[in-house]
Parts: structure tokens; sequence; C-alpha cells
């Protein structure tokens, strides 16, 4: 961060260190606003759930506000329809002309969906239904990033590694002539991930995270492999210069975020209509504040930055990197100082909170798409 000179600080004695530091910034006036990208396993394949309803609301919300730039969604799994509700949310937010992508490699072939895919995809008005009528995830992240300023690029992973891993392993095409990784290296700031469990998760009998294994609801060994195997590749091969950020299984389970939706949002937003649905179809995984948070924290913490605000800090004591097996499971290896730290949590309250301000907030720019 920039300071600023002398004189201005004796120009303005009075002025708290928190303001100065909200004031900074703004006064640099040089860093590009944040762009984020969202890559989500939306309401299908091994990983299905609804907090990523709660993310891509609240991604539009963030970018509703002016505190970051929304520059796509993309999906990392294989159900048609996910690439539907997508479009249905951002049509709620009115952001018709957002890129949207869907990961068309051929090792996914969990179609699992939770009842609210449906539901949003036939019943709320969006442009696009299905994942046919997008391009391929590695298209979208290609021609975003290249137009991205340097080092700009906030990425919220919040479902398998698939489209990352196509995005580290491709070459030179219409949008860049450098590799994916080169790519990555000099437009991606920080990558916000959800997935693995820290400091590690290698009790025996301890289920693997799924967004790093691709292995629960009763995921194939073909889909599984795939999506292990893009874990473990994405996470040995992500430039060092990447800011990552984990936010494991046991920070997200501890928060409670969208059950407000039912209150505070009409019957016509497809985000309420998304938390109803799993309510009433998925009762064993509602509390009274709602769903698990992982994703919506996730998403924040990308946009953000991880802050008090959000009830979440970074490990302290905790140098070295996150070492992911090709099976999904994962563990931190303490050592040199890398790029890498995992979030804890300390206010659960102020992070359902944050999640649940945001999922409240009308959508700004409705009015010019509707
Ligand atoms: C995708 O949506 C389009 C437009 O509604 C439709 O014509 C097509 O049949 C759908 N494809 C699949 C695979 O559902
Ligand atoms: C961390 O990232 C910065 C750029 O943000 C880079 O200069 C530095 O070398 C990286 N540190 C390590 C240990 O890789
Ligand atoms: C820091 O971590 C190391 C190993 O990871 C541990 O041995 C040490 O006790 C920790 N120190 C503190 C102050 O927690």
């Amino acid at each position: 961060m920039r300071m600023l000179g002398p004189s201005v600080m004796t120009a303005l004695p009075r002025v708290s260190a928190r303001a100065m530091a909200l004031f900074i910034p703004l006064a640099a006036g040089t860093a590009p606003p944040t762009g984020l990208i969202v890559d989500t396993d939306i309401g299908g394949g091994a990983c299905m759930d609804v907090d990523d309803v709660a993310a891509v609301c609240a991604a539009n919300a963030i970018a509703d506000s002016g505190r970051a730039e929304l520059l796509a969604i993309v999906q990392n799994t294989q159900p048609p329809a996910c690439t539907g509700v997508i479009s249905a949310l951002l049509h709620h937010y009115g952001r018709d002309d957002l890129p949207i992508g869907a990961y068309k490699g051929d090792g996914l072939d969990h179609s699992g969906q939770l009842s609210y895919v449906a539901d949003l995809a036939n019943n709320f008005p969006a442009p696009i239904k299905n994942s046919s009528q997008v391009p391929d995830a590695v298209d979208v992240y290609r021609s975003v990033l290249a137009a991205a300023p340097d080092r700009s690029v906030a990425i919220s992973s919040i479902g398998l590694m698939t489209n990352l891993e196509t995005l580290l392993r491709s070459g030179p095409d219409q949008h860049s002539q450098l590799s994916g990784s080169e790519l990555v290296a000099k437009k991606v700031k920080v990558l916000a991930a959800m997935a693995g469990a820290y400091p590690n998760l290698r009790a025996p009998g301890v289920m693997k995270e799924c967004n790093m294994c691709g292995c629960y609801n009763g995921a194939d060994a073909k889909s599984s492999a795939t999506a292990g195997g893009a874990s473990a590749f994405v996470y040995s091969n992500m430039p060092a210069s990447v800011k990552l950020i984990f936010s494991g299984l046991e920070v997200g389970v501890n928060v409670r975020s969208g059950a407000v939706l039912e209150t505070c949002a009409p019957a016509s937003s497809p985000c309420r209509q998304a938390f109803m649905d799993y309510k009433r179809d998925n009762s064993g995984g509602w509390a009274p504040k709602g769903r698990c948070s992982w994703d919506p924290l996730t998403t924040l913490v990308a946009a953000l930055g991880v802050s008090d605000d959000l009830g979440v800090a970074e490990c302290t004591n905790c140098s070295g990197y996150n070492h992911v097996d090709p099976d999904g499971s994962n563990h931190w290896v303490p050592g040199a100082a890398t790029n890498q730290s995992y979030l804890v949590l300390n206010d659960a309250d102020v992070a359902g909170q944050a999640i649940d301000a945001l999922l409240c907030q009308p959508p700004s720019r409705r009015a010019r798409s509707e």
C-alpha cells in the first residue's frame, strides 16, 4: 500500500487510524478495483449444495455496492441445468451481460442435482437455460484474465478444481499469447478456495473434504478421480506469486446464513427460492439461521479481503504450504514462508450476519434489464 506523504499526514491530524486506513487507498487512486471471478459447483455434482447460491447472490450484491467488479461466473461440474441457475441469478441482479462458462471436459459423469436447480432453471426468467449455450469455462477465464489489469483479479473457488486445472494447463490462444500458468501469475492477485480442512484432516476414519475429492453423494470412480486429480494438480502448480487463502471445512460448517431470505426477499427472488427449496427438501442440512456458509464466506474473503468485519482471520504460526494428494486428501506442511495461508473463524455470528446483510440487499441494477 502506498503511504501518504508527511504534508498530507500533518494536514489531517485528527483523522483516526481506522479512517486513515480507509482513506489511503482512495487517496492513492492507482489500485484497480478487485475483479472477481466465481468458480462454482452450484446445485449439482458430487458436492451439490445451496450455499453456492448465497455466494453468487452475495457477489452480485458486493458488485452492486461498488466494492468489487464482477467479471465472470463459471461452473466446474457437469449437470447442464446448473448453468441455467447461474443465469437466473444474474438476471435477477440485472447482469445478463456477464460472461458465464462451464466445464466441458469429459472427466465428470456425476449428473446429480438438487431440486432448486430445475426450479430456478425452468421457472425463473433467464436468457440461458443450460451449459450448451455457454463457452468452455477456460475460454471465459482466458478472455477475462487477458483483459484485466495486472494482479487485479480475485478468484473465489467454491467447487471442484476442474476449471482451474484446465486453465493452468491451457496454452496460448486468441485471447492471449501467455500460457494459462503465465496468465494466472500476471493477472491473479488472490485465490480464495473453499477446499480441504486445516491444518489437516488425516485422522483415521475422517472423510476427505468434498471440493478436494469430489467423492460425496454417490460419486462414481471416474468423476472422483477427475476431481481429486484436478485438486492435486492445481495446488502443486499454482504460481507461487498468487496469494492462496484456503477456507476449510471446519470454518464454514460453523457459520449459518440464508434463512433470513424467507422474510427479507420477495418471492420473485431466485436467491430466496433456492433456499426455500433446499429447506423443504434437504431439512437435514438446515438450521434455524439457514445453511452452512462455506461458499459465501469464501467469496466475501476473495472480494473484500480477510478482516474482522467478516469474523475471520488468517492463521498465525502457519508458515508452510498445503499438500493435496490425488485422492483429494490434504494436509498442511510446516516450513518456509509461502503466499499460502488458511482461515480461522473468530466470530461465527459476525460472519453469518455479513453474508445475510448482502443477501438482503435489493438488486440495484435490476431496472435496467427488466
Ligand atoms: C438447452 O437449452 C436450449 C434452449 O432452451 C434447448 O433448446 C436445448 O434443448 C437444451 N439442451 C439440453 C441438453 O438440455
Ligand atoms: C509471494 O508473492 C509475491 C508477489 O505477490 C512474490 O514476489 C513472492 O516471491 C512470493 N513469495 C514466495 C515465497 O513465493
Ligand atoms: C508453531 O508451530 C510449530 C509447528 O507447526 C509448533 O511446534 C510450535 O509450538 C508453534 N508455536 C506456537 C507459539 O504456537
